[in-house]
């Protein structure tokens, strides 16, 4: 690629004018943010605000002797802007606060290591200028490390009210995750690229997975919150299942019968969904209709990963079902972002009623 030396420098220019602009509002975002965290932690962060005024003029004294000044380009500054609006808005959680500022810190690190890589192919003049970007770089990865682990520390109790798993079990579970997102991101493919037999497999297993939570839940309201998100997540796969997969494979003679026999089961299931909200704070009865649940959408589930999964392979292509996954997937976000809570999932579930599907996706084989 040709960039002539004028061109390069303007580039740099720009990149180190971005720089400054961004790491100004985040020395004035320290004088804002204060996190509402413990003295421990209030030293740690002033620590880094103090290392950040050290970088403004660090960076300051780079552009002086870089010798060439430009303005920040727009999106530096609608950062920035944005950042400290962030930080100063009352109505903002300290969670989304904490994120977009280590979002910053991040940016700033990667341009810190853009400059000083382009420094490195650059003239004698430039690499001298810009020696010191060495040096803040590696200050800002020291602080985006530290960062995530103040999220860790304090961003867990926010979210959860519960503190972070620490010690040997938390260190454990943390090298396990590693190792399955390794071997997930090898090996996964996204779910654009999935055919539905596997999209609904996958989501079987979810199910399964909140099952168990909810049984071995520590105490009562974690198994209510465990059963809200089994609820709304049930509703909205069954009722996608219906709109896409049921009324697809519906027109099959040999599939009608199942297909119905089957949506009969999902209004079952909705319908104890629904009975089980009404006696969440009976412990005793919410546990036994909770099992009867599990009962009845294993049964369900079996029924669908054999019968169903077999028709899906008979009368459909790859792309086919590559396509129905698709349409599974939107139908489910439309229902998601339409319905909002669980309650209302279910009742607008239970107005349905057999053969009488308003599928708008056009899943049709
Ligand atoms: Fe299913
Ligand atoms: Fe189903």
């Amino acid at each position: 690629m040709n960039v002539s030396e004028k061109e390069k420098r303007e580039g740099i220019a720009g990149e180190l004018a971005d720089i400054f602009h961004r790491q100004s509002a985040i020395v004035e975002c320290n004088s804002i943010l204060q996190f509402n965290v413990g003295n421990a932690k209030s030293n740690r962060f002033q620590k880094m605000a103090e290392e950040d005024e050290k970088n403004l003029k660090m960076i300051e004294s780079v552009i002086n002797s870089f010798g060439l000044r430009v303005p920040a380009k727009t999106l530096a500054e609608t950062m920035s802007e944005t950042l400290i609006e962030t930080v100063s808005d009352e109505s903002v959680t300290p969670l989304e606060q904490l994120a977009l500022y280590t979002l910053t810190k991040q940016n700033q690190m990667m341009c810190c290591h853009l400059v000083h890589k382009s420094a490195q192919v650059s003239a004698a003049d430039i690499k001298l200028a810009l020696t010191p970007f060495e040096g803040i770089y590696a200050s800002f990865t020291k602080q985006v490390a530290e960062l995530v682990v103040l999220t860790e520390e304090f961003g867990v109790e926010w979210l959860t009210g519960e503190k972070p798993a620490s010690g040997i079990t938390g260190r454990v579970r943390d090298a396990m995750a590693t190792v399955m997102g390794a071997v997930l991101s090898k090996t996964a493919k996204p779910f654009e690229e999935m055919n539905v037999m596997e999209v609904l497999a996958i989501e079987h297993r979810k199910v399964d997975a909140l099952f168990k939570e909810i049984e071995s839940a520590d105490d009562h309201e974690s198994a209510k919150g465990f059963f809200a998100q089994l609820k709304g997540d049930l509703t909205a796969h069954s009722i996608a299942e219906e709109d896409t997969v049921y009324s697809t494979f519906k027109t099959f003679a040999d599939s009608n019968e199942k297909m119905e026999h089957a949506q009969e089961e999902h209004m079952e299931l909705r319908s104890i969904l629904d009975e089980i909200s009404l006696v969440l704070d009976d412990e005793d009865e919410f546990s036994a209709r909770v099992e009867q649940l599990k009962e009845k959408v294993q049964h369900h589930v079996k029924e669908e990963e054999t019968t169903l999964f077999a028709l899906i392979e008979k009368h459909s292509s790859k792309e086919q079902q590559i396509a129905l996954s698709k349409a599974f997937l939107d139908e489910k976000r439309v229902i998601q972002i339409n319905v909002g809570t669980d309650d209302i999932a279910a009742s607008a579930a239970n107005d349905r009623s057999i053969g009488t599907n308003t599928n708008s996706n056009d899943a049709s084989l």
